[in-house]
């Protein structure tokens, strides 16, 4: 009922002041505040994102919550606290950075904890809720669906710390997808702000084929989708770090290609284009990219740089395509 999901509000809301106080006002939060610091976050970046951190004890939160007349059923449902099968309790989040995952409204609806070095798990996140729902739910919308609104554009990252560094460097249209998949629900919701959107997710396999899917459900949803390319072993955290905001926002996002360009991009490791049966097979696959086209103009512009790659004729490949085009409809 209502007053149950205002009670959980409360209860996020108290929480995020909490983990955000001991991580800039306490001791407690010394080293995680150095940490940040140390990855170039500033006062005011952990200001504007309510960044926290929860400390190592067992109890801080459970204890701050029921003083403050939270029953220990309500707190557990909301995640905060977890129950062993001997009845013990324990705050979910010990010794990690708290990132508060907002909803579109900019009410805390979940949080996101990241350890403070290399141990395992390294993002902790809340569990599915009466209202936190992972696939509904796109991190830092509440900030920047102005913007995305503004340009018709969202930029899509994988994680908290690439939409922060993001914001810092001046980009103001960055959501995320929290480590998942993108999803239909994701990609609608984005839809009613914007026409367009660059994925930027890492550099690395596990992203470039969450790229791959995240096209095909942004696609069908009616979203033009282009895609940002970070060199090999970055994130675009590590870019900015490394080259900075102008360069990330020109040779990065102003450099971002189309579906099909990182499409035929992304099948040619599969393939051996030295040896003419792997230069065939590939030319197959690329001719069945680029009939998911659906413009004659597109399809003859990728068309076109095939043939002169692969040193073919046109009419041939085009004779080729359209066998595939027309079968596919
Ligand atoms: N993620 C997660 N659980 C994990 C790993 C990742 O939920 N065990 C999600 C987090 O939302 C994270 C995003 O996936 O922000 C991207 O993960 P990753 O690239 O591994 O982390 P980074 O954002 O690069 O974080 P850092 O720079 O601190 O390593
Ligand atoms: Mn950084
Ligand atoms: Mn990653
Ligand atoms: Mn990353
Ligand atoms: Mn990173």
């Amino acid at each position: 009922q209502d007053s149950y999901r205002n009670k959980v509000f409360q209860l996020y809301d108290l929480t995020t002041k909490l983990y955000h106080y001991l991580l800039l006002e306490t001791e407690h939060g010394k080293n995680a505040l150095n940490y940040l610091i140390k990855r170039g976050f500033s006062r005011d970046i952990i200001e504007k994102f309510n960044i926290g951190y929860s400390p190592s004890a067992w109890d801080t939160l459970q204890n701050f919550l029921t003083k403050r007349g939270f029953s220990l059923e309500l707190i557990k449902q909301a995640g905060l606290v977890i129950e062993t099968d001997e009845g013990r309790t324990y705050d979910r989040f010990r010794n990690r950075i708290i990132f508060p995952i907002f909803d579109a409204q900019g009410r805390v609806i979940a949080f996101g904890g990241r350890v403070l070095d290399d141990g395992h798990p390294k993002y902790l996140n809340s569990p599915e809720t009466n209202i936190f729902n992972k696939s509904r739910t796109l991190y830092n919308l509440h900030l920047a669906k102005q913007e995305i609104r503004k340009r018709r554009q969202a930029i899509l990252f994988e994680g908290y710390i690439d939409t922060i560094s993001a914001w810092k460097a001046g980009v103001y249209n960055g959501v995320a997808t929290l480590g998942t998949s993108l999803t239909v629900e994701q990609a609608k919701i984005i839809k009613r702000y914007a026409d367009e959107v660059v994925i930027s997710y890492d550099s690395d396999l596990a992203g470039q084929q969450a790229t791959y899917r995240a096209i095909d459900i942004l696609l069908p949803v009616g979203l033009s989708v282009k895609i940002a390319q970070i060199p090999q072993g970055l994130d675009p955290d590590d870019y900015i770090d490394k080259y900075g905001a102008e360069s990330f926002k020109s040779n990065i996002l102003g450099n971002s290609i189309t579906a099909t360009a990182f499409k035929l991009q992304y099948i040619r490791k599969d393939f051996n284009l030295k040896d003419e049966a792997g230069r065939l097979q590939y030319l197959t696959s690329a001719l069945s990219i680029i009939s998911e086209l659906n413009h004659a103009i597109e399809r003859e512009h990728y068309l076109k740089g095939l043939a002169e790659e692969f040193n073919l004729s046109f009419p041939s490949l085009k004779s080729d395509l359209d066998q595939i085009y027309y079968n596919k409809r």
